[in-house]
Parts: structure tokens; sequence; C-alpha cells
């Protein structure tokens, strides 16, 4: 077990998820931040257990100046433990783990969050599904501190708990800390029958990590919209779109009067365009540069205080290096607000800006 907080020595362990196709850069975001740790293991491909010879504030800090982008959770271990598959219970598991964390505040709503990983060379299985340990988990929280307020959708505070490698690590964390409200940051959204593109979700996540605040009745700018899965997402919160995209847009949203479609390229409509919008969302199909370049030109189309989102597609190579200069690119004229690989993202990184007052 790792000594709690305030104790003398300030040593902390933490298990990071990135993508696993981003996981080195993942481990090099920690050291740009100047978080002092090394890779003890890998606990499943793109799950990293880190230790570091500082304590769980310093490294918080550090990594709250510098936000990564390919890390989308981060949670710290409080206690850990070999498991004893003969001797062990989940009860007994669970009574355990809670014992050793550090207090909760009991006025703050919780969320417990377990992860089992297994390799594949291991033959034992856990002795306990998610669920049971979750399960489990809560009423071991409830019963040493009774009148929690367990909340699995708008926790303040979360107990990870993550199996893996013949060991179970728990630990507890305001939920800002583990840059994810979700568990590995794996947030998963109710399949519509009306989904038009898988695309929505992205842009769903992105207004939840990087809590857009979008103006119900406002204009909005979506280029390179076909089919037409963000000009839904807009309009589900109330927006008026303009759907700029030389492709098709699905029946459903062409027939809907909030929706005027612009049938040309995005650089042809910005060149006559000469409303100004609330929103203006950029999910091309492009040379992150050239989608970099038309973002910025783009600014004059959207007013003081607005916002904008932006999907740079990934090179296969020099992504750290690609996105580095991006964002330099587009802090020129835009306030970059979050930029991160989310769940939703395959090569890509979400970039959330605002144009200055
Ligand atoms: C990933 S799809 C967009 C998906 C869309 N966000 C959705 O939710 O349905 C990329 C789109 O970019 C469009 N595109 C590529 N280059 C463009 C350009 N120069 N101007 C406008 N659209 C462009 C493509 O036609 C394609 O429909």
């Amino acid at each position: 077990m790792l000594p709690k907080e305030g104790s003398d020595c300030t040593l902390s362990e933490f298990i990071f998820t990135s993508a696993p196709e981003a996981s080195a850069m993942a481990l090099n975001e920690l050291s740009k931040a100047g978080v002092s740790s090394h890779l003890k293991s890998w606990l499943a491909p793109g799950v990293g257990l880190c230790v570091s010879s500082e304590s769980q504030a310093s490294c918080q800090e550090r990594l709250s100046a510098f936000p990564p982008v390919f890390i989308r959770h981060l949670c710290f271990v409080q206690t850990s433990r070999k498991l004893e598959p003969v001797v062990e219970t989940t009860q007994l598991c669970a009574q355990q783990l809670v014992s050793e964390l550090p207090k909760l505040a009991s006025d703050r709503s919780l969320a417990v969050q377990v992860r089992l990983f297994r390799r594949d060379d291991e033959e034992t299985a856990w002795p306990w599904t998610r669920q049971e340990l979750e399960r489990a988990v809560s009423g071991a929280v409830l019963a040493e501190h009774p009148g929690t307020l367990l909340s699995v959708s708008e926790p303040q505070q979360i107990v990870s708990v993550v199996c893996a490698d013949g060991h179970v690590y728990a630990g507890v964390s305001q939920v800002a800390d583990n840059l994810s409200a979700w568990p590995g940051g794996e947030r998963r959204f109710a399949r519509e029958a009306l989904v038009v593109s898988r695309a929505e979700f992205k842009l769903l996540e992105a207004i939840e990590v990087f809590a857009l605040d979008l103006p119900r009745d406002g204009q909005a700018l979506d280029l390179g919209a076909a089919p037409g899965g963000w000009t839904r997402v807009l309009r589900s919160f109330g927006m008026t779109v303009t759907a700029v995209d030389p492709a098709q847009l699905s029946p459903a949203v062409l027939e809907d009067p909030g929706v005027r479609h612009e049938a040309t390229a995005a650089q042809a409509y910005l060149r006559q365009a000469s409303g100004v919008f609330d929103v203006l969302v950029n999910d091309m199909k492009m040379d992150p540069r050239a989608s970099v370049a038309l973002t910025v030109s783009a600014v004059r189309a959207l007013r003081p205080g607005g916002i904008g989102v932006l999907t740079l597609k990934l090179p296969t190579h020099t992504q750290e290096r690609v996105v580095a200069a991006s964002l330099t690119a587009l802090r020129s004229v835009y306030e970059v607000t979050g930029a991160r690989q989310l769940f939703h993202n395959r090569s890509e990184v979400t970039v959330a800006l605002r144009r200055p007052q």
C-alpha cells in the first residue's frame, strides 16, 4: 500500500489511459509537463502504471498547467494489493480497499468506476465481474461514509478501481483531476435510431469534455457537414445551421427547415460569406495544415466570443509536431480552450476554440 497524501514520503502512483496507438505520445506529455515519473508497467494497451517521486498534488498541478492532449484519463492510486483469489471475496476486497482510501467528502456526490483487464497469457479470470465489484465498493463506501450520494452521471468525486496484472489498484479523486468523468475516458452514448453518422458522438463528446456552452437559437456554420451528423447535433441544441459540403446530406437533415445546405467547398463558401455565426465547426477531411489555415481565415465569420470546434486529421507520423504547430497557428487568432484526443477520435485530435472578444 502506498503512503497516503500528507505523509512524509511524497511518492505517488497513477494510471493513465490513452488510445493504444498514442501511448508513447501520452508518456511524452507527462515529461513535457514536468511530471517526474517513470512507467512501471503497461496494464493493458494504452493503460500505463507510473510511479512518481512527487506528490499527487504536485503532479496534478503540473498537468493542469500543461493539459495533455493524448492522455484521456488519469487516476491516482492510493492503495493497491495483490489479489489472493483463494481467500478474497468481493465484499472483503471492497471493504479493505475503501478502508485504505483517504477520507471521502460525504457532501460531494460520488461514482465508483471499476475497470478489469486480463492479459491473454493469464489463466484465471477475475473472481468478480465489473458490476459486482462496483456494487461491492459502493456498498463499502456507504457503510463507511453513510449518506454519501452515489451518482453515476454527475459525480463530483470518483473512486477508481483498476484490476490488472493480478493486482487491484484504487484511488479517490475529484472528477476534474481525472481529465474525464468516465472510466478510462470511455464516454459512450446510447445509439439512437436517427443517428446519421458516428461522427455525431465526436461532437457530443467535445461539447461535454470542453464544457461548451452552445447558444440556444444561435447560428452555426458547419464546414465539411455531410452526411450531417454534426449538423443534427447542433440542431438538437436549437441552432440554425448552414451546412457546407459538396457531398450530399442525409435526406432527414436536408429536409430540416433549420438547415441550409451550401453544396460547395468551404473555401468557395468563405470567399463570399457575409453572415456572422455564433458557432463554427470544422470536421473536414483535409490535411491538418490546410484545415487549420482555413479555420484561421474563417475567424471573421465568427462573432467575438463565438465558439469553434475543429478536428485535426493526423498523419501517420509526426503527430505531436502537427498538433503543436496547429495549436500555435490557431492561437494567432483564437483562444484554444481545449485540445484532446477524445474517445470517439480515430487518429484525430479535437480542438475547442473561442474568438476573443
Ligand atoms: C468526416 S466527414 C464529416 C462528417 C460530418 N461531421 C458528420 O457528422 O456527418 C468529412 C467531410 O468533409 C468534406 N470535405 C472535404 N473537403 C472539403 C472542403 N474543401 N469543403 C467542404 N467540405 C469538405 C467531405 O466531403 C466529407 O463529407
